[in-house]
């Protein structure tokens, strides 16, 4: 356990305090200079993550083939939901997009930077700068508060103990979670632990969020509450990636990846007038699954 929380903690925290966070009325929101429109530059999105031609093999045995020519591009703002039957890839695609995995073949770009040969460390640095993570079992520490759980994030970040607990609090307040912050994960329902996780995700400002099977282990009205924060996140401006067995919630996201047989065999995005109605905090409603197009991936 301490292994993986050691290695959440790595992937989290980022430095630069770019956006602006702020709350509404409807609770928790973020705000900031880089919104959807920003995110774009002459029309086309700034690519974050381009995989090319990724296969991954575990070894075994017996030998798995989980991955086979996969080519990604995503870029920043996007809100991609990533579906598929069990075993079809979607973990082991999220974990090399993460820099938790390498893969076999293939090339993996980062922010335009060729990151397949980079060596474990440079690898390690440049996930905990760049990338968020949330997972379905949560993974925070049970012996510490929500604050420091959040503060973690930044912990391999060079950030001082006081400085990181001041920004933990403005993170849990962006997730509507400022008055649990001396609750132990105990303490807390299902629904605020992953708060608190996506708070820990979103602590160092990372260039995207991505989070397999957030929702996994709530029941159907804390998941709506917190898709309704990715929402929120995403309206923002920040960049996000779920893995979802739930198709209400893969029907909410602008872009749908399947994945089966660890090949891409669909990719679509909705229309811009639904992605606006997905993106609204309370674009849930059930027409959002319509006007989707196939796009060429
Ligand atoms: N570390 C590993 N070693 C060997 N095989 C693995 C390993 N991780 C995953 N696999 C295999 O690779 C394939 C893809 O696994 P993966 O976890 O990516 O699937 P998934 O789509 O996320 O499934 P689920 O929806 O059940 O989480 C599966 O056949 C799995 O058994
Ligand atoms: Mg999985």
């Amino acid at each position: 356990m301490i292994e993986i929380v050691s290695k959440v903690a790595r992937q989290l925290g980022p430095s630069a305090s770019r956006r602006v966070w702020c709350s509404s009325a409807l609770g928790s929101f973020v705000a900031g200079p880089l919104g959807p429109e920003v995110a774009r530059q002459g029309g086309t999105r700034r690519e974050v993550v381009r995989l090319q031609d990724v296969s991954k093999t575990y070894a075994g045995p017996p030998e798995v083939i989980a991955l086979r020519g996969v080519d990604l591009t995503i870029g920043a703002g996007e809100m991609v939901a990533i579906v598929g039957p069990s075993g079809s890839g979607k973990s082991t695609l999220l974990n090399i997009v993460g820099l938790l995995d390498r893969p076999t073949t293939g090339s993996v770009m980062l922010d335009g930077q060729d990151v397949s040969r980079l060596r474990d460390a440079q690898l390690s640095a440049a996930r905990a700068r760049r990338i968020g993570f949330v997972f379905q079992q949560f993974h925070l520490v049970d012996g510490q508060s929500a604050r420091d759980n959040v503060a973690n994030g930044l912990l391999y970040r060079g950030v001082r103990r006081a400085e990181r607990r001041r920004r933990a609090l403005d993170a849990l307040e962006r997730v509507g979670l400022a008055a649990r912050a001396d609750h132990r994960p105990s303490q807390l329902s299902g629904g605020e632990r992953q708060r608190v996780a996506i708070a820990r995700a979103l602590v160092g400002e990372p260039a995207f969020v991505l989070a397999d099977e957030p929702t996994g282990n709530l029941d159907t009205v804390t998941s709506a509450g917190i898709m309704r924060l990715l929402h929120e996140l995403h309206a923002a401006g920040n960049t996000i990636v779920l893995i979802t067995h739930d198709q209400s919630i893969a029907e909410q996201c602008p872009r749908r990846v399947t994945v089966r047989d660890g090949r891409i065999v669909g990719d679509e995005r909705l229309d811009v007038d639904a992605a606006r109605a997905a993106w609204h905090v309370h674009g849930v409603g059930p027409d959002v699954g319509e006007g989707r197009t196939e796009v060429a991936s």
